[in-house]
């Protein structure tokens, strides 16, 4: 495609976890269960449902660009100004503004090798260098990463924790980083995850950084609170690294219903406490089981598992797809063996288990 600017066709497409109706449609099936995109297994908040229908009424009207309401009870929460966040159609968003505004021409981004595919997707549409750090056992290899680091590095990412490993960097790890980080690039934590991970012992408080360094920080809405269909997520960071970020954003990138359904959210924490129990007691019962079965799965302070199945995963992940059960295969990220499975419902969890049983 002559028409395309030349470093656009070097991208590799983004692959996300097949959508129930496309597999209902193509495979003919009537009941799909999708325990592939690290989505919540409980339906939405009751309160956001609420919040969203009341305001459809105003759906003739454009969002709040500056996403007001959001962001004040974000800066209550967080005891920052309204001025240290940004709201985004999805954290996603966040990492692709941070490439816009911060990137300049021959700078260099720091990935690890098998993580959060946006980072190097993204990279590759701004058209960064890209270096990239191989994991040590399946966990961010941080003196690697900081061995990694050039005057020509703009943007580290770092997703904690990490997809598809559910694996985490401790304090320690994220303080050697900190201080290893050249003045004039930005380290860039993605806590898409936070809340499952935050009373993990040594998981870090990377908000202690905010003031000091040239930090971006996410949270998402789609995990945790059960929000991935609206695609909120938010950024933290300095005043001046926000400024920059909103320039380069679009004036409305968050819809209204989005806006409502989130705030609504924010005051639910008997949500995100019943998630994270459905999270912990799913997470037991299928690490028992997969230890039952004689398969090596990676401990994860996620709401998904990565899981080694042998050599002919793909196989295995069609056949459980026939089977009416969406799970993610590792190609993308070369982790042949494995397949990802995001924590589901009691009931998903069994199934899950009873037709891998079988097929095994
Ligand atoms: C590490 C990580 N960051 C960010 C996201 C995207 O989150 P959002 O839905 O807020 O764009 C995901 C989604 O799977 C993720 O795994």
């Amino acid at each position: 495609m002559k028409l395309a600017r030349k470093h656009i066709l070097k991208v590799k497409p983004y692959i996300p976890g097949k959508p129930i109706e496309e597999v209902k449609r193509e495979l003919g099936l009537k009941e799909v269960i999708k325990i592939a995109s690290n989505e919540n297994a409980l339906p939405p908040p009751r309160r956001c449902i609420l919040a969203a229908k009341r305001s459809l009424s105003s759906l003739n009207r454009y969002p709040d660009g500056g996403s007001f309401y959001l962001k004040r009870a974000l800066a209550k929460r967080f005891k920052l100004k309204p001025a240290n966040i940004i709201v985004g159609n999805g954290s996603d968003e966040i990492i692709i503004l941070a490439l816009r505004a911060f990137l300049k021409k021959d700078e260099e981004v720091i990935i690890a090798k098998q993580t959060f595919l946006i980072y190097e997707v993204a990279s590759q549409v701004a058209g960064a260098r890209i270096k990239y750090a191989p994991l040590a056992n399946f966990k961010y290899d941080i003196r690697k990463i900081a061995s990694l680091i050039t005057n020509k590095t703009k943007l580290v990412f770092i997703a904690n924790p990490d997809n598809p490993t559910g694996t985490y960097i401790t304090k320690e790890e994220v303080a050697y980083l900190a201080s290893k980080m050249p003045k004039n690039a930005i380290l860039f934590f993605d806590e898409a995850y936070y809340e499952f991970a935050k009373s993990v012992k040594d998981y870090p408080d990377t908000l202690k950084y905010l003031k000091r360094k040239n930090v971006i920080i996410t949270r998402s809405f789609s995990k945790a609170y059960g929000l991935a269909g609206l695609r909120v997520g938010y950024g933290l960071a300095k005043e001046g690294i926000i400024d920059c970020l909103n320039r380069v954003r679009e004036p409305f990138n968050v819809n209204s219903v989005a806006q409502a359904a989130a705030l609504a959210a924010l005051g639910d924490k008997k949500y995100v406490n019943k998630t994270t129990k459905l999270v912990e007691s799913g997470k037991s019962f299928l690490y028992k089981e997969f230890k039952l079965l004689g398969l090596r799965y990676i401990p994860s302070v996620t709401n998904f598992i990565l899981v080694e199945v042998g050599k002919n995963s793909k196989v295995i992940y069609k056949k459980l797809l026939k089977k009416g059960i969406i799970v993610r295969e590792m190609s993308p990220w070369k982790l042949n063996s494995f397949i990802r499975v995001t924590i589901g419902t009691r009931i998903e969890n069994r199934k899950f288990i009873r037709a891998l049983k079988n097929i095994l």
